[in-house]
């Protein structure tokens, strides 16, 4: 996919951090290439190392070795000019208390050297296209978590960054501020706006993000489009049965009689089964099941999804 023609925007090669007196890299040997026009994703659990690879890849924070150009700038000996090609909307409100909602766009547009009447104008556009534009001189203390949001995210893009920077964008959001804002991101990227995220929910990193990295212990374990990563796992299906007794001898049963069973193991009260051809699969366990003499309580049938290809590569749930 990445061929020497295209357009890098991020490229990393060997980019560590070891925060002092921690006994392991918070960031481990880092090689990453993301293309111009993605949106990627970096998808993990807590302490994976996502923020710390978002803020060495924005100047905030120094690694201990290795390298990262970003838009052709190497961002540990020219921070100050990469910082012009980067927009970042950080995981927590960066807002400034002191000024109103149109000035902390304006004041943005001043800092990053833009003239007052281009700035002004600038803050009055993006205040229409994210719909703040009615809350102009409204204290940032009157927004909704949603909308103080947009507008950090405004805010990131106002000096046209080549790529834009987001850590967790919608934690702590509630489902319709997620949605709100996914709809942004894809716009935004629509436009042609290069995005990098990082995620610990599933489900935004598969439904939004072009390609993705899972990582853990400051790794990359898998880097594939979302597709990808869960052909990945070479089931079709994830069957999960509930039944009382013995799993192990259930299982043992389910194995033998199944032959389309990839992979099987415990969970609470039952067992997943990653299944290769579904053909009848959920009337085939049930009779392979009682045959073994277990009476099935519960059956579901569903598909892989970047949770279950964390799972295989973890063997620990993405969210514990
Ligand atoms: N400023 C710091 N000083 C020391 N250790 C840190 C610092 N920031 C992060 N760490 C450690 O580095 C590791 C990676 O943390 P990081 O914040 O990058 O993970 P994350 O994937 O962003 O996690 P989360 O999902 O909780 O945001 C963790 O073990 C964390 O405790
Ligand atoms: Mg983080």
């Amino acid at each position: 996919m990445t061929s020497p023609t295209s357009h890098s925007i991020i490229r990393t090669e060997g980019l560590s951090k070891t925060y002092p007196g921690a006994d392991a890299p918070a960031v481990n040997s880092l090689d990453l290439t993301v293309e111009q026009g993605e949106i990627f994703g970096l998808l993990g659990p807590n302490g994976a190392g996502k923020t710390t690879t978002a803020g060495m890849l924005t100047t905030r924070v120094i690694p201990t070795s290795g390298r990262a150009i970003v838009a052709g700038v190497d961002v540990v000996t020219h921070p100050a000019k990469a910082k012009q090609s980067i927009g970042v909307v950080s995981q927590t409100n960066t807002l400034d208390r002191q000024l109103n909602v149109w000035e902390n766009l304006y004041f943005h547009g001043r800092l990053f050297g833009m003239g007052a009447a281009e700035s002004r104008a600038t803050a009055d556009q993006l205040l229409e296209q994210f719909q703040l534009a009615k809350w102009a001189k409204a204290s940032v203390y009157a927004l909704s978590g949603g909308m103080a949001q947009r507008l950090m995210v405004a805010r990131s893009i106002f000096h046209r960054p080549a790529v834009l920077f987001m850590d967790e964008p919608t934690a702590g959001l509630d489902p319709q501020s997620r949605l709100a804002l996914w709809d942004i991101l894809r716009t935004l990227n629509a436009a042609g706006q290069t995005i990098l995220l990082t995620t610990h929910y599933m489900e935004e990193a598969d439904q939004l993000c072009h390609r993705v990295a899972i990582m853990d212990h400051g790794r990359i374990l898998a880097l594939d489009t979302p597709a990808g990563l869960k052909r990945s796992v070479g089931a079709d299906s994830i069957v999960l049965i509930k039944a009382e007794g013995d799993h192990d001898a259930l299982a043992a049963a389910l194995s033998a009689a199944l032959p389309d069973v990839t992979k099987i193991r415990t969970v609470d009260q039952g067992l997943e089964m990653h299944v290769r051809a579904a053909d009848r699969i959920l009337a085939r366990a049930i009779a392979a099941a009682e045959a073994a003499g277990f009476d099935v309580a519960d059956i579901s049938l569903t598909e892989p999804t970047l949770e279950t290809v964390f799972i295989n590569l973890t063997g620990k749930e993405l969210r514990d």
